[in-house]
């Protein structure tokens, strides 16, 4: 995965880029406890936002991120995601709290089938930012040169 875009070559990742990654966890009679720490992710973490409450039917997500890669994980229930390379798509369903799913740069997202209760953590390369986003798909296309 290639992971330092310029401004003027967008990074060309695939949804091959697109793995899952086992948290490493320790486990015992108390229960399961899982740790995210730098060194496990290709990238340095530097903020974490998670999305709960969600309603029956929601659909989320429907956006790329110009540099920012993410590490999405369902802490709770599951959900399935959608990745789109602007060639090829790829869905996955996330059920397990021990592992979650890189989603790196240049890789349009869409988030649905969410079951009750269920929690979406994503750890992130970034502090937000709104002009990292591409919220439409044909921008998505074009800044890539799909
Ligand atoms: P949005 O990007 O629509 O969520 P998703 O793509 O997961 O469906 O984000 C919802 C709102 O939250 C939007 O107004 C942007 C804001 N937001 C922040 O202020 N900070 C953040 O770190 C994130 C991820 C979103």
């Amino acid at each position: 995965m290639n992971n330092h875009p310029t401004k003027t070559i967008p990074v060309k990742n695939t949804v091959k880029d697109c793995i899952i990654i086992d948290i490493p966890t320790i486990k015992d009679h108390r229960g399961n406890l899982a740790v995210i720490e730098n060194g496990i992710l290709p990238f340095k973490m530097q903020r974490v936002y998670y999305i709960f409450n969600i309603p029956a039917g929601a659909y989320r997500g429907a956006h790329a991120h110009k540099h920012e890669t993410g590490f999405m994980i369902a802490i709770s229930g599951s959900f399935k995601v959608l990745l789109d390379d602007g060639i090829q798509k790829k869905e996955v369903l996330l059920n397990r709290p021990d592992k979650g799913l890189l989603i790196p740069t240049g890789i349009w997202r869409e988030i649905k089938d969410f079951s009750q209760g269920s929690v979406c953590l994503v750890v992130n390369s970034s502090p937000y930012n709104e002009a990292d986003y591409i919220r439409d798909y044909d921008e998505f296309l074009t800044y890539f040169k799909k």
